[in-house]
């Protein structure tokens, strides 16, 4: 690095920081409300009911999910996904309920297209919220998750999303070849417009337990480690991003965000896809208790936060935070 220039005088970086015009000229990286997917719990209750383990979010009945949809909707948020709190009696080892086109899911998304035709809707693709065993995929008798079989299911349940108007289906659970087989029985379907978020690089993260509070869907045996990603591992991330792009992936995820921004980086450098990253339940949680608590100025770390997302590569954030910042940035 040079200490001067050749005029022998001393180099001063901080004239491109003098004032908030010029620091706004050479910003190499902006969050903008079009970069954010919000995502959202419903359940089939008439009731709206407050989340205990993730405080500030809500299990939303129908009615409420069309109201707060609209109400983010309105601040210029374009694109949701859809997380579904599963009543106890429907949660079965076969996950039976995650095809039922009259579902909780499927009902949801024909609500909201109807009220909202521009509205990008994304549903999840895994067994976790049906599966009486708390796992994305199918448990056998001896604890193994089942590959093959999970994936057929998989294709029935994107199918179902498919029928009832969503715009993407995003498979969040990790089995091998599942985007492939996704992405044939789409195109089979009539659906060749559906698309793909493929979370790619999933980590089996410790980030994840205030969701599974909010969806009751914690494993009941074992852990998620036989098909979430070792959070040792980078390259590994390469391989599965590469994988889920050559099966058809319009775009990929990497999951959690802020803990893995060096995978975020290293996956977009990699794919030349859109990179999505998804700030979890664990670290929306740490920055909303210390905001509570007085800690943390929550506006400021929150915009920080997603910036370092963006920085590191990502196009796609999805935050919990989303209509927050929706109206930050207005
Ligand atoms: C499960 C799924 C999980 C999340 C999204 N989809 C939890 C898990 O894998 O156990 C976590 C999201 C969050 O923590 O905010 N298919």
């Amino acid at each position: 690095m040079e200490e001067s220039n050749r005029l022998d005088l001393p180099i001063r970086p901080r004239r491109n920081r003098k004032s908030a015009a010029i620091r706004e000229l050479c910003r190499e990286s902006r969050l903008s409300v079009g970069n954010l997917i919000y995502p959202l719990f419903v359940h089939d209750g008439d009731r709206d009911e407050a989340i205990d383990s993730m405080p500030g979010c809500v299990r939303w009945s129908l009615d409420g999910l069309v109201r707060e949809v609209g109400e983010a909707h309105g601040l210029g948020v374009r694109a949701i996904v859809l997380f579904p709190a599963i009543s106890a009696g429907l949660k079965s080892p076969d996950a039976a309920e995650s095809g039922n086109d009259a579902g909780l899911v499927p009902r949801a998304v024909r609500v909201l297209k109807a009220a909202y035709p521009d509205l990008v809707v994304i549903t999840d693709v895994a067994l976790d919220p049906y599966n009486s065993d708390g796992h994305d995929g199918l448990v056998a008798d001896d604890g193994r998750i089942l590959n093959d079989e999970t994936v057929a299911v998989l294709c029935e349940q994107a199918l179902c999303h498919a029928r009832a108007g969503a715009d993407i289906v995003s498979p969040s659970d990790m089995m091998d070849g599942r985007v492939g087989e996704i992405r044939a029985a789409l195109d089979a379907g009539g659906f060749e417009e559906v698309s793909i978020l493929a979370y790619s690089a999933k980590y089996a993260s410790a980030y994840y337990g205030p969701f599974r509070g909010a969806l009751e869907s914690a494993p009941k045996s074992g852990d998620k480690k036989t098909y979430q990603m070792d959070p040792g591992n980078s390259r590994e991330a390469l391989r599965e991003a590469e994988l889920d792009v050559a099966e058809g992936a319009d775009m990929v995820m990497v999951k959690p965000a802020g803990p893995y921004l060096d995978i975020v980086r290293a996956v977009a450098e990699h794919v030349d896809v859109p990179v999505a990253a998804y700030q979890v339940s664990g670290e929306y949680l740490m920055i909303k208790s210390a905001a509570a608590a007085g800690w943390l100025d929550e506006k400021a770390v929150v915009m920080e936060a997603l910036l370092g997302i963006r920085r590191a590569g990502a196009s796609v954030i999805l935050s919990y935070f989303a209509k927050d910042v929706a109206r930050w940035l207005a």
